[in-house]
């Protein structure tokens, strides 16, 4: 039987180390569902990483990813171009997010983490809610997606922390506002981990229901390894299978920072073993 292809058929760089990639994956588009993720190894040897479906064709077969380069398998997945294949692309994986009628929702993205809320701002539109889109970003430079997410036809503020796009200040601030004034019934957030707890924090005051989605380390993907095990309410819950996404009014921000660095020397030490092997990086379709 022929081997699939996941090959790179779009590239684009958003910035200095955030990268979109198109890759063919036949089956996984036909499956996928908003808040799901794709699990990708980018060569034989190479680590397996979880990746967010940010967009997926089923037509074309075709899923789209946003990375940002941080360790070795970023970096080799950066290197790649055009033409180019990764070695596996498994999934959609995890639960969908829930698409429900609830009213009025907040959708609040953090820097690349609005890769991974550009799907759920879209099902939750979809399913009939009065959607708001608020953005934070460092500056406007770094700001990713908003021709997307103003193509949803929901309202979008943004917030950058230097004020050269929108308000100046962090989204907490566009939350804080719209808790006030707005009054959602929901607020789904998705963003670096302090950002996702300072929401949940926010939001607790004022009693509004709070999702966030959680960036464990993953291995399997599939509930077997532990290795995403995170605390929601004192209990363990697996990121992959009862996740990625959990009630931010429970979930344990300090665990999962501290689990998040748990190989920040072993990744240091393979990035800067990988580095001199980087120029002659490429991983072609066989
Ligand atoms: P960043 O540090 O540039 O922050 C982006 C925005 O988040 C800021 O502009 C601000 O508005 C908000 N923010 C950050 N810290 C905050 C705080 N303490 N309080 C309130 N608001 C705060 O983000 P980045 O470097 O683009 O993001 C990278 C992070 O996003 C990584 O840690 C990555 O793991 C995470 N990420 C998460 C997901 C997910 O599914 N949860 C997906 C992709 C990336
Ligand atoms: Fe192994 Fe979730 S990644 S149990």
């Amino acid at each position: 039987m022929a081997r699939t292809r996941f090959e790179i058929v779009e590239k684009e760089q958003y910035s200095e180390d955030v990268y979109r990639l198109k890759v063919t994956a036949p089956l996984v588009p036909t499956l996928a569902k908003a808040g799901q993720f794709i699990i990708v190894r980018v060569d034989e040897p190479g680590e397996r990483i979880p990746l967010t479906l940010m967009d997926w064709k089923a037509e074309e077969g075709t899923v789209e990813m946003v990375f940002q380069a941080v360790g070795t398998t970023t970096d080799k997945l950066s290197l790649l171009g055009i033409g180019d294949c990764l070695q596996d692309v498994v999934g959609p994986l995890g639960k969908p997010t829930e698409a429900r009628e609830f009213g009025r929702v907040a959708c609040v993205g953090g820097g690349v983490g609005i890769t991974a809320l550009y799907p759920i701002a879209r099902a939750l539109v979809e399913a009939g809610n009065d959607v708001r889109v608020l953005l934070g970003s460092r500056d406007r430079a770094h700001l990713i997606l908003l021709d997307r997410m103003e193509a949803l036809g929901a309202p979008v503020e943004v917030a950058t922390d230097d004020g050269s796009m929108g308000i100046k200040g962090f989204v907490t601030t566009l939350v804080k506002d719209a808790a006030q004034q707005w009054k959602p019934d929901r607020v789904v957030a998705v963003g670096p981990v302090p950002m996702m707890a300072a929401v949940s924090s926010l939001t607790r005051g004022y009693g509004i229901p709070t999702v966030v989605s959680l960036n464990a380390i993953m291995l399997d993907g599939t509930g077997m390894c532990g290795t995403c095990r995170c605390e929601v309410g004192g209990e363990t819950k697996f990121s992959c299978v009862d996740g990625p996404e959990f009630d931010g009014h429970q979930v344990d921000f300090d665990l999962l920072t501290a689990r998040l660095g748990v190989y920040r020397d072993e990744e240091e030490k393979s990035r800067k073993r990988f580095a001199p092997m980087a120029d002659s990086y490429h991983h072609p379709c066989h």
